[in-house]
């Protein structure tokens, strides 16, 4: 199978239903179908498919922008249209004669839950196609008269929408894709050992999943290496004492570097989201740098992520960059090689390395926190007054979560960029806004709301307006991702 990537933040989703389910995948070479995916660009403005794909006898499934280059090359129309950004529902056609593969999976008229991210739909089909699901009163999938080409027009590569494994399934099936043994994570740990160069490694370890099962994969291998955590003063309440507390036993030569001072006064004065990411990115890679010179290191190893690749733009020349990830802001010119053995990993396939590695279930399964800490969950300025707030109240709303027993993938406190009136005892004042955020996800590319009660949110809110001096409103974020992230910024 071949994945023709036009920059969908999801794109990747496709390879690892494809890698999870060992289905071959081709680098061009005689693919036996194709799946073009979906993009941030409008097909009616950029055409990156090649028709010839099309003319190519193969199956092809087109997704979302995908569907709508297919439909544009084939003589239908698109246009902008109301945009559908998260849930929708579809409704399938009960068409005769599809292919039995998918044929297997169109059986009732029930409609499912779908994820959506789109502003362009088809408003013609090609001649030569007919309507495969709707979705009100939209065309949400399409089919052509031979069974080959099909268009889908939600997102069945993300955990939430419904049957989307199944649907890639059977277009998997339609191509008559063989797959073969997925390696088990023992193997993968031998594959990586074996692929990780000779030099001493610094490894700057957060107590998240990824940089800790980097560390144990160095000590795994044999190679000599130098853990350290830098305490960058954007941590949450106590994060430094737990995550020294957690790694110690495992990295005995385990070195903690006090940066706060070096990181907030680069930051003092600075608002913008962007320019935040990259003064915390600049200053972690400088300073890793002097480090490494310290303990005689000559690489630098990361846990980055295919997922962190991919938003940061770098998957793909069509994909937008939705984000800096710090770990990936050092220059091209850097003085030290950099090693990461997880950029072609998923979240998913390095908790599994983790586990095969004897990591505990609470480290595995921790909670994610961001590279770049509480400046990204602090909109506007970082200041130590602004850093103190946003910890208590986190703190405050962690306590009734886990009171509540209520489950969420990521759940936190921010605080936005703008004061709003309050009143304490008679006096009018202006203060900070802060904003909780819960959400469940599985592979955090796509992300709903937790249902939360009413009582559990008026309870945080309560407590952090009365314990949190400065804090004039609480507020809820009720966004999907997408179209929102799960960070505020
Ligand atoms: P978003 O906000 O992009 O977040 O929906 C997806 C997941 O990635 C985490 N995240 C980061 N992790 N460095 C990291 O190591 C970063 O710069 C970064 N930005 C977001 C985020 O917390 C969520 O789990």
């Amino acid at each position: 199978m071949q994945v023709i990537d036009c920059g969908s933040q999801f794109a990747q989703n496709i390879y690892k239903f494809l890698r999870k389910n060992g289905y071959p995948i081709s680098d061009g070479t005689a693919p036996q179908g194709y799946v073009i995916s979906g993009g941030p660009n409008s097909a009616q403005e950029t055409m990156l498919v090649d028709s010839a794909i099309l003319r190519s006898g193969k199956p092809v499934l087109g997704i979302c922008y995908g569907m709508q280059a297919m439909a544009l090359l084939e003589g239908g129309v698109v246009q902008e249209h109301a945009r559908q950004y998260g849930p929708i529902e579809v409704k399938w056609q009960l068409l005769e004669q599809l292919p039995p593969t998918l044929a297997r999976l169109v059986h009732d008229a029930q409609p499912f839950q779908a994820w959506a991210n789109h502003g362009d739909t088809i408003t013609r089909l090609p001649d030569d196609y007919k309507v495969l699901a709707t979705s009100g009163d939209e065309i949400a999938a399409m089919i052509s008269q031979d069974g080959q080409r099909w268009g889908i027009q939600w997102h069945p590569e993300v955990s939430h929408s419904q049957y989307g494994d199944e649907l890639l399934r059977a277009f998997a099936d339609h191509c008559d894709l063989q797959p073969s043994p997925v390696p088990t994570a023992a193997e993968r740990i031998k594959s990586l050992c074996a692929a990780l160069p000779e030099h001493k490694a610094l490894i700057a370890v957060s107590g998240g999943v990824d940089s800790t099962t980097l560390a144990l994969l160095y000590q795994q291998s044999g190679r000599d290496f130098v853990p350290v955590f830098v305490e960058t003063g954007l941590m949450r309440a106590g994060e430094a004492e737990k995550v020294e507390q957690a790694l110690k036993p495992l990295l005995p030569n385990l070195c903690i570097i006090n940066a706060k001072e070096r990181f907030l006064s680069a930051l003092w004065g600075v608002g913008h989201a962007d320019e935040k990411r990259q003064i915390i990115g600049r200053e972690f890679a400088e300073l890793l740098q002097e480090t490494a010179h310290t303990y005689h290191c000559t690489a630098l190893a990361q846990g980055t992520l295919l997922s962190d690749v991919i938003e940061s733009g770098q998957a793909s020349a069509a994909s937008e960059r939705i984000k800096r990830h710090h770990n990936l802001e050092i220059p091209r010119d850097y003085a030290l090689p950099v090693v990461e053995p997880f950029r072609g990993l998923f979240k998913w396939e390095v908790r599994e390395l983790a586990q095969e590695l004897g990591l505990a279930q609470e480290l595995t399964q921790r909670m994610p926190f961001p590279g770049p800490g509480l400046a990204v969950r602090i909109l506007g300025e970082v200041t130590e007054r602004r850093l103190d707030m946003v910890r208590q109240a986190d703190v405050i709303f962690q306590q009734l979560l886990v009171e509540d027993g209520t489950q969420c993938s990521q759940a936190f406190a921010a605080l936005l960029n703008s004061k709003a009136v309050g009143v304490a005892g008679d006096a009018k004042r202006h203060d900070e806004i802060v904003c909780l955020r819960a959400v469940q996800s599985s592979d955090f590319m796509t992300a709903n709301v937790a249902p939360l009660s009413m009582s559990l949110l008026q309870r945080a809110a309560s407590r952090i307006l009365n314990e949190v001096q400065g804090v004039a409103r609480v507020m809820f974020d009720l966004s999907s991702k997408p179209p929102a992230t799960i960070e505020l910024e």
